[in-house]
C-alpha cells in the first residue's frame, strides 16, 4: 500500500502516515509507519518505521558500531521480541541503517536500548528522528513518574542531553529522567 496522507512537516523532514502496516510488537501502540526525508548528504530518503529490524539486520547494526565484541549475539532475536517498542530506519533500498527500542515494564521503568545508526549514516538527523519516535510512544503510553534510563559513554552523552537526560560525571554512567505530566522530548534551545 502506498502513502495515504501527508501528516506533518518540520525541519526538512516530511512525515507520512501509511495505512495498515502490520507489525508484531506487543503493546506497541499504533501500527502506523512514518517516512522521513532526510535530504542529507547521501540523498537517502529515510523511512522511520514502527517495526523491528530482522535479527540479521540487528546483528549488522551492532557489528557496524563495534558492539558485537561485548554483545551476546545469540539472544538478539529474543531481545527484539521482548521490546516494548521498536523503530527501524530504512533507506530507499530497504536497508536498515538505524534502529532504537524501548524495554522495561512500560509503567515504572523504561530503558532506551540499542539506539544505533550505522557509521556512514551518522550525523544526518536519523538518530534524532528515532528518539522523537521513542518519545512519542512514551508520551502516549507511560504514566507520570515513569523512570527513563539509558547507558552511554561520554562521547555520546551530548546527544542524549538534548532530550533531557543527565548523569554524573564518570567515564561510564547511567542517565535518567522522570516523566511527569509535561510532554517530554528534545529540550528547546
Ligand atoms: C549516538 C547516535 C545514536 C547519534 O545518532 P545520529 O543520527 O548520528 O545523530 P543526529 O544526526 O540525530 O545528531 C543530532 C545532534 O545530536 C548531537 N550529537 C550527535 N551525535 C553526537 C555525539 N556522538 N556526541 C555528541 N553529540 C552528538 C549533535 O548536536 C548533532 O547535531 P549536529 O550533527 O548538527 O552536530 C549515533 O551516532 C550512533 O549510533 N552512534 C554509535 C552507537 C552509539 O554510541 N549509540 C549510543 C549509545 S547507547
Amino acid at each position: 500500500m502506498g502513502v495515504c496522507a501527508i501528516y506533518e512537516h518540520f525541519s526538512g523532514f516530511e512525515l507520512f502516515r501509511l495505512p495498515n502496516i502490520v507489525h508484531a510488537l506487543p503493546h506497541a501502540g499504533n501500527a502506523n509507519c512514518w517516512t522521513a526525508n532526510t535530504n542529507e548528504a547521501h540523498g537517502d530518503k529515510m523511512n522511520i518505521i514502527e517495526d523491528r529490524p530482522t535479527t540479521e539486520e540487528f546483528i549488522g547494526l551492532i557489528t557496524d558500531v563495534g558492539w558485537d565484541k561485548y554483545t551476546n549475539l545469540k539472544v538478539l532475536d529474543q531481545a527484539l521480541k521482548n521490546s516494548l517498542y521498536c523503530v527501524v530506519a530504512r533507506n530507499n533500498n530497504g536497508e536498515a541503517v538505524g534502529m532504537g527500542r524501548l524495554v522495561g515494564d512500560g509503567v515504572r521503568s523504561v530503558y532506551f536500548q540499542d539506539i544505533i545508526i550505522k557509521k556512514k549514516h551518522q550525523r544526518q538527523g536519523i538518530g534524532s528522528k528515532i528518539m522523537d519516535k521513542l518519545f512519542d510512544w512514551i508520551n502516549a503510553n507511560c504514566p507520570n513518574k515513569t523512570y527513563l534510563h539509558l547507558f552511554t559513554d561520554k562521547t555520546t552523552a551530548g546527544f542524549y542531553a538534548r532530550y533531557g537526560f543527565s548523569g554524573p560525571e564518570s567515564p561510564f554512567f547511567g542517565m535518567s529522567q522522570k516523566k511527569f505530566s509535561k510532554k517530554l522530548g528534545k529540550l528547546k534551545k
